[in-house]
């Protein structure tokens, strides 16, 4: 399962989380996207790791809520920040730390979309925050509108939770 989170809490930033799913689903940009996408799941022989990856869109619009980083919920999160929006960024650095629920880890994935609205690549901004929070196993820049980096944003997403780099249990963390 797999949970496109928007930039901490509330506050409807319009990344693009909608967006990126349905672009992901019907290839090709949507024009009008409802708030929220409706929760699918993509079957196993059509994804790069084939496995059946369960998509689920969150919405700005709802209360953050403390359970959506629940492994029994989300195997791997990617949080959406827009690369053209400084204020979706600064709330990356104010991120909570939640890589860690009940002693499991959630690998966090940083996506930031609309790089086509941008000449200059937001990394040098991102890096810093990466090397911050060890559950955060990549950062990708994409469009949906571009359908740039797309399909590997879908990929680095489903690698995180079969090939993790971090370990998945931590046992001294609980407390
Ligand atoms: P909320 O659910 O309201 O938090 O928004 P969201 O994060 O789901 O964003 P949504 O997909 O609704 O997109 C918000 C706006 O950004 C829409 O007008 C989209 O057309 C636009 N948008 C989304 N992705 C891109 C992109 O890659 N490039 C550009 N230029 N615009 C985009
Ligand atoms: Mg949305």
């Amino acid at each position: 399962t797999l949970r496109l989170s928007q930039t901490l809490p509330v506050s409807t930033a319009k990344v693009g989380k909608t967006s990126l799913i349905m672009t992901l689903v019907s290839e090709e940009f949507p024009d009008e996207v409802p708030l929220r996408a409706e929760e699918i799941t993509i079957p196993a022989d059509v994804t790069p790791e084939r496995v059946p990856t369960h998509i689920v869109d969150y919405s700005g619009n709802h209360f953050f809520p403390f359970s959506l980083f629940s492994p029994l919920q989300a195997n791997v999160i990617c949080i959406v920040y827009s690369v053209n929006n400084k204020k979706s960024i600064d709330k990356l650095r104010k991120f909570y730390p939640v890589g860690y629920v009940l002693g499991y880890r959630v690998p966090l994935i940083l996506v930031g979309n609309k790089s086509d609205l941008v000449e200059h690549s937001s990394m040098e901004t991102i890096l810093p925050i990466m090397n911050q929070y060890s559950e955060i196993e990549t950062c990708v820049e994409c469009s949906a509108k571009n359908l740039k980096n797309i399909s590997e944003l879908f990929y680095y997403a489903q690698k995180a939770v079969l090939h993790p780099t971090g370990p998945l249990y931590c046992p001294e963390e609980k407390e």
